[in-house]
């Protein structure tokens, strides 16, 4: 027992040790035996009184902190959040998640992806960022916004999508909104208004983005979707003349485009003067070492696509901050389109976040994001080869999640039900499908958010669940 706190730890356990210190802090500010605002000792006197390596005790309380129970302030150390539910907490459907489920008690691993990395989210840098701005902002700065974006965003958006992902265009066409959801929104709009009633969707795809594209009143049309990318003769064969696609890493099977596929697309797109919408989700984060970069789909037809991109996945969903390249006058009809739903997104968000972009710091965060993804996929890979036979990590090494086949005997349904009894909660393959029927058994993984040790212990929850008789 540590001379400074309640906790004990077994050695000979098969949890590992963060587990155990984690599950156990949990479990006293969760009965209300740790109180809101009370001070944790260090993790090195922790550490020390448990006789644990510093590190297991850091990723312990990193991980408190990511679930919300913790804080780390800085200065006074870490300690319990002052405002914390006594209930257990219902796992919240984000918009474009995979709908509706019923609330599931405080669960050990969430392995669902959907952007909860809040632990990665370069505070320190954000509040510099956000402190200059404020100190700079003037009395327009405090006015309504100007609906296509802060200029200077605009200027450091464009500079940094061409040197980061290839995109072709200026300043004057990029847009800034609140995530990528709104630029769907208004697209979907604007493509209703011009006589489209169908939006083609790889299958699988998001399914939030499914229900989203019908409730904006086009009929989604799933495509299957292959190794390679999106299938175009079936694109073709659909009589939709416009598409959503995440050609750099396809959601949520993590395939990349083939260039064949891409020229096929482009033509495609030439042929029947369509629209595509690139959704470019994690485009920031690739890590894979072997293997080029994708550049954006845009660059090769600049004319027909749009090109999305967030900060959902890079810095955080909450901040609801999205971008897009919008050719030519298609931009003025979606500010058309949008002056109807809103005034702008918000001022000092954007300086920041333009702060954050001049400044060099963003590039060093996502130095840091794509080390860290990229130490959780090893962790993830290592766990599935050695826990899961016949599974497999597929696509190339990037965005906040990964795609796992499962071998073809598995009972997809029965895993993700075991495995929730067991508190472990993960996606199936299938939830992506259109159509559920056509779905190889998968899982799909959100890792970034996760502590190592935990990764490799819901891997081996996966495991004892398909080794039951
Ligand atoms: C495929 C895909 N596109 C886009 C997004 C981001 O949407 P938004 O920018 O609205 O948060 C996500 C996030 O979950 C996603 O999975």
């Amino acid at each position: 027992m540590a001379l400074h706190i309640a906790v004990d730890v077994v050695r000979e356990s098969e949890q590992s040790l963060t587990s155990q210190i984690q599950r156990s802090i949990r479990k006293e500010i969760v009965e209300g035996i740790l109180h809101p605002g009370t001070r944790l000792p260090s993790s090195r006197r922790l550490a020390d009184d448990l006789g644990v390596s510093r590190s297991v005790v850091v990723e312990a309380f990193g991980q408190l902190v990511a679930e919300g129970y913790l804080e780390a302030v800085r200065g006074a150390g870490t300690r319990v959040v002052e405002h914390l539910d006594a209930a257990p907490r219902p796992v919240v459907p984000t918009l474009l998640d995979a709908g509706p489920e019923p609330p599931v008690p405080d669960v050990r691993w969430d392995l669902r992806p959907g952007g909860r990395n809040f632990s990665a989210f370069p505070r320190r840098e954000w509040l510099t960022c956000y402190q200059r701005v404020l100190h700079k902002a003037d009395a327009t700065d405090h006015g309504y916004p100007p609906l296509a974006g802060e200029p200077g965003l605009r200027t450091e958006l464009a500079h940094c999508l061409g040197r980061l992902r290839g995109v072709r265009t200026s300043p004057h066409q990029v847009m800034v909104a609140a995530g990528f959801a709104q630029t769907l929104s208004l697209l979907c709009t604007a493509l209703a208004e011009d006589g489209h009633a169908l939006l083609a969707i790889e299958d699988p795809g998001h399914p939030g983005q499914r229900r989203f594209v019908r409730d904006s009143g086009l009929r989604p049309v799933p495509v299957p979707v292959d190794a390679e990318g999106i299938d175009v003769d079936a694109l073709a064969a659909s009589g939709a003349r416009a598409v959503l696609v995440t050609p750099a890493h396809q959601f949520p099977t993590g395939a990349r485009m083939s260039a064949r596929r891409r020229e096929a697309l482009v033509r495609w797109a030439r042929t029947v003067d369509g629209r595509v919408i690139e959704d470019d989700y994690d485009g920031g984060v690739w890590y894979d070492r072997d293997g080029t970069r994708p550049l954006a789909l845009q660059r090769e037809a600049p004319e027909h696509v749009v090109y999305a991109g967030t900060a959902s996945k890079s810095l955080a969903p909450g901040l609801r901050l999205g971008w897009a390249a919008v050719p030519g006058p298609l931009l003025d009809r979606l500010l058309r389109v949008r002056a109807r739903h809103d005034l702008g997104t918000d001022t000092l968000t954007q300086l920041a976040f333009a702060e954050l972009l001049r400044g060099g710091l963003f590039d060093r965060h996502l130095r840091r994001l794509n080390a860290r993804c990229r130490s959780r996929r090893a962790t993830l890979e290592e766990a599935v080869a050695r826990h899961l036979p016949g599974a497999a990590v597929t696509g190339p090494a990037a965005g906040l999640h990964a795609y796992i086949r499962l071998p073809p005997h598995v009972d997809e349904a029965a895993l993700v039900a075991g495995a929730r009894a067991r508190s472990v909660l993960v996606r199936g393959g299938a939830a992506f499908h259109a159509r559920p029927q056509r779905a190889v058994p998968a899982l799909v993984v959100g890792h970034a958010h996760l502590p190592a040790s935990g990764l490799t212990e819901a891997v081996r929850e996966l495991a004892a669940v398909l080794a039951r008789p």
